[in-house]
């Protein structure tokens, strides 16, 4: 992986200008000041794939021989997995993109994800009896950072659609809402007060059971890492990366739409639908273009992240929302 054009990211703001003022600030303040990925990371890292992780996570058989559903193609190369491992938002372990080894401190087994709310039955549902349950496939999609840089991975994982048809919502259910585990002994990320954890994230329910929403549990034909979201994470892939929620713990079907992390941190800049659309910028940098984190080239961004076919008609009844933050 390059270091040429992580240095100094457009957006960057200088860390002596957050620290300095992060003793006064409120933490909506304080996250303007950092923005998503306001600090540098320690360059020169290495990620060591685990053998610790392997022998913990019973499903590593799963993956190996996975079949890939055709009809999601890509239009560039995959990004090699070696460069996915080590380039990751997941605050809950820094607030900077080398986080893979802090990230091996995640217990992912037992792991125990409840779903409630309208539902004819709540349940808690372990990871390997959902695993067994779910009809498990390899889909090629892309993937668009908020902070305008994009890649493609190959994820396993399951159609939101099947957890749905197990988890049996009530007509009452006009939202999906995930949370994140929250642990401070293993996430010292957790400890930063400012941030509203557990990270949150929400869908509809008519964006949830359109055929794109993929709940990951592998990636490269292996269980997901855990810095990529072990075990459970979403894949939304016609929305910026913020939204695909990470290490999955509860599940609730809502009548209210749920506020997200960085929607409670900073609502001028980050919102619920957060559709990608080169048209719309950030307040801070432009979403015209998106950094192919591969190759380092600047390459256009297309509108839904090029899956308008498949998802435009959500949003058609819904044009005076703020579709594209
Ligand atoms: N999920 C949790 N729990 N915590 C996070 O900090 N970061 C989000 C999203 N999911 C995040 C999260 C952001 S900002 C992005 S861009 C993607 O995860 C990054 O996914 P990746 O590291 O697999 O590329």
């Amino acid at each position: 992986m390059g270091k040429r054009n992580f240095l100094k990211p457009s957006w960057y703001l200088p860390e002596s200008k957050a620290t300095s003022e992060s003793v006064f600030l409120n933490r909506r303040e304080l996250v303007k000041g950092l923005g998503m990925g306001g600090l540098l990371a320690a360059a020169g890292m290495s990620y060591k794939s685990s053998s610790a992780h392997a022998a913990e996570d019973p499903s590593a058989g799963l993956y190996k021989d996975i079949v890939r559903n055709e009809k999601y193609k890509l239009d560039r190369p995959i990004t090699p997995e070696q460069l996915n491992l080590t380039y990751n938002n997941f605050y809950e372990f820094g607030s900077h993109k080398q986080i893979h080894e802090a990230a091996q401190a995640l217990k992912i087994r037992p792991w125990e994800i409840e779903v409630d709310g309208e539902v004819e039955k709540p349940m808690t549902i372990g990871i390997d009896d959902l695993l067994a349950k779910m009809p498990l496939e390899e889909r090629l999609y892309r993937h668009r950072c908020v902070e305008a840089w994009s890649m493609t991975v190959p994820w396993s994982g399951f159609e939101m659609s099947e957890f749905i048809k197990l988890a049996k919502p009530t007509n009452d259910a006009k939202y999906m809402r995930f949370e994140t585990f929250e642990d401070k002994s293993m996430a010292p990320g957790q400890k930063q007060f400012w941030y509203p954890w557990p990270y949150v994230e929400g869908i509809t329910m008519e964006e949830a059971m359109n055929e794109m929403t993929f709940m990951v549990t592998g990636a490269y034909g292996k269980p997901v890492p855990k810095q990529m979201g072990a075990p459970l994470r979403l894949a939304l892939p016609w929305k910026y990366g913020f939204k695909h929620i990470k290490s999955i713990k509860k599940i609730s079907f809502t009548k209210e739409r749920p506020v997200s992390f960085w929607e409670e941190l900073g609502p001028t800049e980050y919102g619920f639908w957060a559709n990608v659309n080169p048209e719309v910028d950030h307040p801070r940098w432009t979403q015209a273009t998106e950094r192919d984190l591969e190759t380092g080239e600047r390459i256009p961004t297309k509108l839904f992240n090029g899956y308008e076919e498949q998802v435009a008609h959500l949003y058609k009844d819904l044009q005076s929302e703020a579709l594209y933050k």
